[in-house]
């Protein structure tokens, strides 16, 4: 659906030449959600800006649902972009115009007449879960509700493409959780594909099949998440899957945890896809002389699977401490010893 080769963007400023995108290339498939994570001036803006003509690139080549993005320019490209809609951080909304007529204005652009156009908007507005609202000002609404008439607006032309740049990071975690709900809901209804970009782990975490992680210009490492929560290879990425694996207290807690626990076995288990679903402390009682407490723990899930951390204390004798821990491992269970028993 999205193909990106070898893409470079180079700006002149006062102070010389900035390389925004440094050699980027990325292939998306239809219907898939893919992010693009990395801090601040990485170049995520200026990468998702080329998909959809507003910025040109210095080299290489931009293609959407089969037409050369970064080749067309003026009628072509307007058209293309009713296929490549684009929500953002703080809405772009039309302050004198409601809820209706916001969502209103890219059907009016398009030419389509009155009756269908108030027929679409009432559609729309169902589909982002806004009935009720449809003649307030955008002033009156809730930052959520806010990005839900952006996303309405953004769909009303029956895009292939849904570009996304931070667009929950100025709104509250439980926002941004229902805002994020609704872009799944909205690619698994409409088959929309969608690529967001973002400096929180948590929205890559959530929603997205495949994430690309951007550093100074460059794609640092690209994967499926599940896999890349299970096994970041770059120091940047370990530091974005440490935002939503490691709250920050666990390490306090732990040594909290084996003061209260003096005796016995703490093991700290790693769970990822599959293995996360297993009964696996049940079997680990019923099948050897062990007991086993669970200390704390957190499994989250992705598009792709679950993953998460569990630390348990394992009390017993040897050799059947030593027994269940080779179970456990025989599991696919990630397991490391934070205290040996004694
Ligand atoms: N129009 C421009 N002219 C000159 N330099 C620019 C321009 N747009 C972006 N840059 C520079 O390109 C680099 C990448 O910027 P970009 O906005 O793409 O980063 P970003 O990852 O989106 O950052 P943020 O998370 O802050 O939005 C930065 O160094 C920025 O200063
Ligand atoms: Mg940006």
């Amino acid at each position: 659906m999205i193909s990106i080769q070898n893409v470079k963007k180079v700006y002149a400023s006062l102070k010389g030449k900035v390389t925004a995108v440094d050699d980027v290339s990325i292939d998306i498939n239809a219907g898939e959600i893919f992010g693009v994570i990395g801090y601040s001036g990485a170049g995520k803006s200026t990468l998702i800006r080329m998909l959809n003509g507003l910025e040109i690139p210095t080299e290489g080549s931009v293609t959407v649902a089969d037409k050369q993005v970064s080749r067309i320019k003026g009628g072509e490209l307007r058209k293309a972009r009713q296929e490549i809609s684009m929500i953002f951080q703080h809405f772009n909304l039309l302050w004198s115009r409601t809820v209706r007529e916001n969502i209103a204005f890219p059907l009016e652009i398009a030419g389509i007449p009155k009756a269908q156009r108030l027929k679409r908007v009432n559609e729309l507005i169902k589909l982002v879960g806004l009935e009720g609202r449809e003649d307030a000002y955008p002033s009156q609404l809730s930052g959520g509700q806010k990005q839900r008439v952006g996303i309405a607006r953004a769909l009303a032309n029956n895009p292939k493409v849904l570009l996304c740049d931070e667009a929950t990071s100025a709104l509250d975690p439980q926002t941004t959780d229902s805002i994020l709900d609704l872009l799944v809901d909205i690619n698994k209804r409409l088959g929309l594909t969608i690529v967001l970009i973002t400096h929180e782990m948590h929205v890559i975490r959530k929603i997205c099949h495949r994430v690309a992680v951007m550093e100074d210009g460059k794609v640092v490492e690209t994967g499926r998440v599940l896999e890349v929560f299970k096994n970041p290879q770059q120091q940047i990425t370990k530091r974005f899957v440490s935002q939503v694996t490691e709250p920050e207290e666990t390490k306090e807690t732990i040594e909290h945890l084996l003061e209260r626990y003096p005796q016995g076995t703490v093991i700290q288990l790693g769970f990822v896809g599959e293995s996360a679903e297993q009964p696996l402390i049940t079997n680990l009682i019923r099948n050897f002389e062990v007991t086993v407490n669970i200390l704390q723990g957190k499994i989250s899930q992705t598009q792709n699977g679950s993953y998460g951390t569990l630390f348990v204390h394992i009390d017993g004798e040897e050799p059947e401490v030593s027994k269940a821990i080779a179970y456990i491992k025989s599991q696919q269970v990630g397991v490391e010893v934070i205290k040996n028993g004694e």
